[in-house]
């Protein structure tokens, strides 16, 4: 865990809860943490979702690695260490969404578990949804796909320190969520995880309007 270094800090308490803005969205914080090698489908699953979830009424955002990379975290490269502040930083930045009533959409490869599970526990801590799901695709298959051509850059020894060809990867040992991006079509994908935020209760579908039933409803919905 990351240690405090500022003294004589103290949490403000604001008037208004993360339940009241739950109730105006209509929906329940959280955050989907994809975490998988390049190429394995993490960014193309979280567009996909955004649109889905998009379609529900539902407000969704999506943290993704180069663009956090090119803004918050422009300071930071790819080593152990700063790979490990990028993570932190991505999560609290999740969390804050999260307490917002967002879902977070967050595509790393993130692939150090001990990283990952820094940045569930934040979310622990706070009773916010973690939502961890292994993009799963064989190294063969995301070097066949190479979008960014990044492998063979990788390959040519022209990046280094790469997850899969000269960094590890330490896949997840009980996601919420297992996608074998490497045999299922993307629709799929997305469908599963849709189920899954339906069936927890983070998404209600269908609902019936404050008009109709009042606060009370409301609550109960996202309860
Ligand atoms: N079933 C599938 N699910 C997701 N992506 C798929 C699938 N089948 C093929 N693809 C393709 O695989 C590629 C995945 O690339 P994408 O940029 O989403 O990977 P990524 O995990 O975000 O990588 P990076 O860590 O480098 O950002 C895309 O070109 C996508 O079209
Ligand atoms: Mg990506």
């Amino acid at each position: 865990m990351t240690t405090q270094k500022a003294t004589n800090v103290t949490w403000h308490e604001g008037e208004i809860s993360r339940e009241d803005r739950q109730r105006i969205l209509r929906q329940r914080g959280a955050t989907i943490w994809f975490t998988g090698l390049s190429g394995s489908g993490k960014s193309t699953i979280a567009v996909a979702l955004e649109q889905a979830l998009f379609k529900l009424g539902k407000l969704s955002y999506r943290l993704d690695g180069d663009n956090v990379r090119l803004g918050i975290n422009k300071n930071l490269g790819f080593s152990e260490e700063d790979r490990k502040e990028n993570i932190r930083r991505i999560g609290e930045v999740a969390k804050l969404f999260g307490d917002a009533g967002v879902i977070s959409l967050s595509s790393f490869i993130s692939p150090y578990k001990a990283d990952r599970d820094e940045v569930r526990a934040l979310h622990d801590a706070t009773s916010l949804g973690f939502i961890e799901v292994h993009v799963d695709c064989s190294l063969a298959e995301a070097e066949r796909r190479d979008p960014k051509g990044l492998y063979k850059k990788a390959r040519a020894g022209e990046i280094k320190n790469f997850t899969g060809i000269d960094d590890p990867y330490e896949a997840p040992d009980q996601p919420e969520i297992h996608l074998h991006t490497d045999q299922m079509s993307l629709e799929d994908e997305v469908q599963i995880i849709l189920d899954y935020l339906i069936e927890k209760g983070y998404v209600v579908q269908n609902h019936r309007s404050r008009a109709e039933d009042g606060e009370q409803t409301i609550n109960a919905e996202i309860a």
